[in-house]
């Protein structure tokens, strides 16, 4: 098992690492433009294998050579979002970045599967899925096992237990208008909103939709160490074919009703990828919240095809 990450950045050194620290793959290999980067802190990892104990050899590359025949690829190459800058100016550096790695990624390792990180997460999706000409089912984004991991963590904190009996669901775009869903979202198996009160319930709901952002307000750059651990997580499910239930940004064409879009849908995660997507009952108002995030992610592939169109993208 192979498992490359594109972009040895802040995202990227840490999906490295916690994947290394798994012990599943064999290979782990780091790729950035940055010359020595990738190389340096992959030895600095490696060096790290005999404390943790992992077996899993980390090297870094400025080169697509050592990255053939990979079985995942994750892609954390791009810019981050700095304050004041919305995840949507991201689009036009990123795609040009996200549609490069991609396509020289996809040349090696034809048979992979790719885990996109960079922002705006549900578009450059699309975009790798362009750029690689991989089947949909192997190209997915990551972005609600994050959010369901911030907004797990604030409900744990609120009712004092353990984050492992929190579980949840969370839909829709990597955004503002991303969709939690407290209906889905229980206690050792028992409903949150038989636990805290709809205030309580809506305040933790806002803060998990803000919750990049208040990372961001706080420290000056995005997150890493809870996206990192998010993809290394999927990544996991696909290399022992776990067939975890996760949120995933997967290719919507015709499921919930939605078309020609990734966007955040629970699915079933194995060595096929995408081997499913779950679909839930929605009530009427998450249907509408829902219905908004699609309309959000279907404004910013507009915006991607209009600055196409001006020859601002390549
Ligand atoms: P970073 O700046 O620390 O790392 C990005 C790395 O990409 C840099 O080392 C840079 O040299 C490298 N890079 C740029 N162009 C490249 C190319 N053509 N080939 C190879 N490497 C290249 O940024 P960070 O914090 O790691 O964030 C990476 C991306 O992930 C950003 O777009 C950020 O917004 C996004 N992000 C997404 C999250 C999600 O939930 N989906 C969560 C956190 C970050
Ligand atoms: C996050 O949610 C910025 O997308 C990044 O932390």
């Amino acid at each position: 098992m192979k498992v490359t990450v594109i972009g040895a950045g802040n995202v990227g050194a840490t999906v490295a690492e916690c994947v290394a620290r798994q012990d599943v793959a064999k290979d782990v290999v780091m790729v950035d433009i940055q010359e020595g980067m990738p190389q340096g802190k992959a030895l600095d990892m490696q060096e790290s294998s005999p404390i943790h104990g992992f077996d899993t050899r980390v090297t870094g590359t400025n080169d697509y050579g050592p990255t053939e025949n990979s079985d995942v690829c994750i892609i954390t190459a791009g810019l981050p979002r700095s304050p004041g800058m919305n995840r949507d100016d991201l689009l036009a550096k990123n795609t040009e970045i996200v549609g490069g790695v991609a396509e020289q990624f996809a040349e090696g390792s034809p048979d992979s599967t790719i885990i996109v990180v960079a922002n705006p997460l549900d578009v450059m999706t699309y975009v790798a899925y362009e750029a690689s000409g991989f089947p949909s089912h192997r190209v997915m984004g990551m972005a609600g096992v994050l959010d369901t991991g911030r907004f797990r963590s604030f409900i744990a904190e609120e009712l004092d237990v353990s984050v492992r009996d929190v579980q949840a669901l969370l839909m829709g775009g990597h955004g503002d208008t991303m969709v939690p869903l407290p209906r889905y979202t229980t206690i050792g198996g028992i409903p949150v909103t038989q636990l805290l009160d709809d205030d309580t319930i809506d305040e933790i709901v806002e803060r998990t939709k803000g919750a990049g952002g208040e990372i961001v307000d706080l420290m000056g750059t995005s997150a890493w160490y809870a996206p990192g651990a998010a993809a290394a997580e999927m990544t996991e499910a696909i290399l022992k074919d776990n067939k975890r239930i996760l949120p995933c940004a997967a290719y919507c064409d015709g499921a919930y009703d939605l078309h020609d879009l990734f966007i955040g849908v629970p699915v079933k995660l194995g060595a096929g990828g995408v081997e499913e997507i779950i679909e839930v009952d929605l009530d009427a108002d998450e249907r509408a919240q829902l219905d908004t995030s699609a309309e959000h992610v279907h404004d910013n592939l507009d915006d991607l095809d209009r600055l196409r169109e001006a020859g601002k993208i390549g």
